[in-house]
């Protein structure tokens, strides 16, 4: 696990939106795996003004969105679907049939699910994740648990992240309790992952990742076992790591 640690916000979405940009260049076909919440709105915001200047394209890239919430229509100002679309696909040059994201509004969970997987799957797997990361240390919406979730499916939010969520929604109740999540599973297949994480909120859960034992109580620490990640964070998220075991960039 390779650490990036960058003095601010600004600084730390720059970092995350070149990476991208360099994925996007190499591979101009790329399979990308995204995430929404407060974290990467700054990577996206880097990367609509890179393709507006022409560094990059996103004409041949495919999108696969982490997750969504159940039962909140896809037209809500709080559906991951506006978000997606306000804060990046609406911006960019991207071609509206590459896009996909789970659908929290399906009759039929299970089978839904497995078609997300098999989508995945049959467009060759992600070549990149992006994550952001939950002060309970959640990646998608897989909560912390007595095992590790490996295939999408619907999940129940824990209290701690309904609260965290909240301060998007008029009022606690307004908040969905459950969402459908690319597993674990899912999200450790691909390629390479990139997890951003921003603010001192975020710091137990960063140290607990990177330092803590594998346990699926901290859904991240998976992570250490997979063979390409990247953690970008700011010096906030950080400051519960050893100063030796990251690049200050
Ligand atoms: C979002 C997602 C979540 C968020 C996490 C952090 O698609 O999968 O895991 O990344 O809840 O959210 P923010 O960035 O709002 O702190």
């Amino acid at each position: 696990m390779k650490i990036y640690v960058c003095k601010d916000y600004e600084r730390m979405s720059k970092v995350a939106a070149n990476y991208l940009a360099a994925q996007i260049n190499i591979k101009p076909d790329s399979i990308l795996g995204l995430a929404t919440g407060s974290t990467p709105v700054g990577m996206y915001e880097e990367l609509v003004k890179k393709c507006e200047s022409r560094e990059i394209s996103f004409k041949n890239i495919k999108t696969f969105n982490l997750d969504e919430y159940v039962n909140l229509p896809k037209e809500n100002i709080n559906s991951y679907y506006t978000f997606m679309h306000s804060n990046l696909f609406d911006k960019v040059d991207i071609n509206q049939n590459n896009i996909n994201m789970p659908n929290g509004n399906t009759k039929d969970f299970d089978s839904y699910s497995k078609e997300y997987e098999e989508a995945i799957a049959s467009n060759g797997g992600l070549d990149l994740q992006v994550l952001g990361i939950g002060n309970n240390a959640h990646i998608g919406f897989n909560e912390p648990n007595e095992y590790f979730s490996k295939e999408t499916g619907v999940v129940d939010l824990t209290k701690s992240t309904i609260d965290a969520n909240s301060r998007f929604f008029d009022s606690i109740e307004e908040v969905p309790n459950q969402a459908i999540s690319m597993g674990i599973g899912t999200i450790f297949k691909s390629e390479k992952i990139i997890l951003l994480a921003s603010g001192k909120t975020k710091a137990e859960a960063i140290n607990n990742t990177v330092n803590g034992p594998i346990d699926p109580h901290v859904p991240a620490s998976i992570l250490q076992l997979h063979k390409n990640v990247l953690l970008v964070v700011d010096e906030e998220a950080a400051s519960l790591l050893d100063k030796n075991s990251y690049e200050i960039v």
